[in-house]
């Protein structure tokens, strides 16, 4: 949610932070701030808007002299975005300073207790409690003070601190939010993912819950929660740091969107082995596998929608029951989880707190959870019994894209695995099966050429109040999809109704002119949809139809029409929602949209 950089060095400190911040700009960017040891007092710049204004106000980062600090920028939870919500925060006498990210959540009790001990707030905000309650708990101590808080304290976090006291010394902790450290020959850092520090270093360390971490210029200590020290191994990070650059491309998810074709292919091929399909991460015997009798699917935004694609092509091709829950409803309806299920959560960030939720509700439970993640090493992938990795590389802009196409395939892939070891998919369809599977990269990457078409038609649409997606089936799941790349970029209202259901109410939003884009990948459903299609022509909809190559047919009842390469119908996911994609992005870009930032979202979402 909230982005965490720190460091601690040789150099001066507040450029560096200020480039990390901006890797991280996709976790919030309603306001950022700094604050720096300047060799006497720590000095605190900090301001609403966008990291841009925080640069401005400090040229860059040189007005702020000094080689530690620590700098944030945020999605506000608590307290509207402003100056002075804006982290870090002070305790009183300005001697020590927090950024935090995540949500504090007893900090009414905490405030008031600090109140009735003279403690003045002034922020709205629950990171505010924690730089008083260092201060009360502060005798000379740092890392005494910040057990003694992680102790008081209820929620998830990742945090920074700094102690005028020890200006030698940075604390990083976390619970429940990510945050990692690095160590180079200029310094260490601390950072709430590693596209911040990875220009710096490649070897990072995970910090686990509630450890705490001592960084110096040279060397850095971790220790538990009560304050015993602990060793700990460090990860080389192997991708590349141009990989979370936008290496010449006008927004990160136009960049991203052309990966798909190698996202698809590296979460594919690896698996694909000997004209088999090889899923050793699941450690599962076929025995096991085939055994399964329920699978849950768990998930939030597009790795929900990515799952509800899921439940169509594992349950067509495995013929096992899928139930697909949003994460924040599965948590608390206390799901009936039956022997022989098995549960699988889906996240691209794999910090998702609903996720992380559902995750541990199921392990709790006693069920092994699989984990369909892109980010090592993250929470979820930690968690989970068992990984199997979206091999998508670092996804920037905050509409997913890439990340969604990856997940698709690992879903495709546990689908055909299961059907093959529960003997519903013969030789003949498991070899089709694969060979379609294996063209999907070339099919993606044409369509993705031909985007003069999309992004011409989509021109027409900059104005749209409102746009409808249909679908039916797996053409639904498409929808669902291919309406939220559209809204959360662009804006404009949309929603995705199943075909059939459209005339049961909403049909009544249809007027002259309103756009109805209509998917009909799914030969079964050809007809049915089309009847839908010509219902909304009917009443004044301008109709445009993703279709299979072989459907020309549609033309009749469609103002427009954009064609997919054939595929299986299972796998058609992956070719129509490109076009759909394309169609949120040039309408977003024709609005004068922020594209890869669009209002009100983060990426990553740590909080409830
Ligand atoms: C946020 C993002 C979405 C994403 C969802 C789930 O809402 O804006 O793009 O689909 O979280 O994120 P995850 O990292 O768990 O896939």
């Amino acid at each position: 949610m909230c982005g965490i950089v720190g460091y601690i060095g040789t150099k001066q400190a507040a450029p560096i932070i200020l480039d990390g911040l901006e890797k991280l700009e996709y976790r919030g960017y309603d306001s950022a701030g700094m604050a720096v040891y300047d060799g006497k007092k720590i000095n605190i710049t900090k301001s609403v808007g966008r990291l841009k204004v925080l640069e401005n106000l400090t040229h860059g980062g040189e007005t702020l002299p000094g080689v530690c600090g620590i700098g944030h920028t945020r999605w506000a939870t608590h307290g509207a975005p402003s100056d002075t919500n804006a982290h870090p925060h002070f305790n009183k006498d300005e001697t020590i300073t927090v950024v935090h990210n995540g949500i504090i959540e007893n900090y009414i009790h905490l405030r008031q207790m600090l109140t009735d001990k003279g403690y003045e707030f002034v922020s709205d905000t629950d990171t505010e409690v924690l730089a008083h309650l260092l201060d009360y708990y502060y005798k000379g101590n740092p890392l005494e003070a910040v057990t003694k808080v992680l102790h008081r304290v209820e929620g998830s976090y990742a945090l920074g601190i700094l102690f005028a006291d020890c200006p030698d010394q940075i604390f990083a902790t976390r619970k429940d939010s990510p945050l990692i450290v690095g160590q180079s020959k200029e310094g260490c850092f601390i950072a709430s993912d590693v596209p911040a520090i990875l220009k710096y270093t490649r070897k990072v360390y995970y910090v686990d819950n509630q450890e705490v971490v001592r960084l110096r210029a040279d060397h850095m200590h971790f220790y538990t929660v009560d304050e015993e020290e602990i060793q700990k191994e460090p990860v080389t990070i192997e991708w590349d740091a141009d990989a979370a650059e936008k290496a010449g491309y006008e927004h990160f998810m136009l960049k991203e969107m052309y990966e798909q074709p190698k996202t698809v292919t590296d979460t594919l091929m690896p698996r694909i082995k000997d004209d088999d399909i090889v899923i050793d991460e699941l450690n599962m015997t076929d025995g096991e596998l085939a055994a399964i009798r329920k699978i849950h699917i768990v998930a939030c935004g597009s790795a929900y929608h990515a799952g509800v694609t899921g439940k169509y092509v594992i349950e067509g091709l495995a013929r096992i029951p899928v139930e697909v829950d949003l994460a924040s409803e599965f948590r608390y309806r206390n799901p009936i989880l039956e022997e022989g299920a098995m549960v699988v959560v889906i996240s691209q960030s794999g910090e998702t707190a609903d996720t992380l939720a559902a995750l541990r509700e199921s392990k709790a439970r006693g069920f092994k959870v699989l984990g369909i993640v892109n980010v090592v090493g993250s929470s979820i992938a930690r968690e989970a019994d068992n990984v199997m990795y979206t091999w998508a590389g670092p996804e920037i802009a905050v509409a997913t894209t890439k990340a969604y196409s990856a997940q698709l395939i690992a879903l495709y892939l546990l689908a055909v695995k299961l059907g093959r070891v529960r003997g519903g998919i013969d030789d003949q369809m498991f070899s089709s099966l694969l060979a379609d599977l294996k063209c999907l990269p070339d099919q993606i990457e044409m369509l993705l050429n031909n985007k003069q078409k999309i992004q011409k038609f989509a021109n027409r649409y900059v104005g749209a109040r409102d746009v409808f997606f249909i679908g039916r089936g797996i053409d639904y799941a498409i929808s669902l999809e291919g309406s939220l790349k559209l809204k959360e970029i662009s804006y404009i209202h949309s929603e995705a109704y199943a075909a059939g259901e459209l005339k049961h109410g909403t049909i009544s939003l249809i007027e002259e002119g309103t756009l109805v884009a209509a998917v009909s990948t799914q030969p079964d459903l050809y007809a049915k949809t089309i009847s839908n299609m010509v219902e909304v022509k009917a009443r004044g909809a301008f109709v445009l139809a993703v279709t299979c190559e072989e459907n020309k047919a549609i033309e009749k009842a469609a103002d427009y029409v954009i064609y997919i390469p054939e595929t299986n119908p299972y796998f058609a996911n992956s070719l129509a929602i490109i076009p759909l994609q394309l169609f949120g992005y040039y309408v977003a870009v024709g609005k004068g949209c922020d594209v890869d930032k669009p209002r009100n979202l983060a990426k990553s979402v740590t909080v409830e």
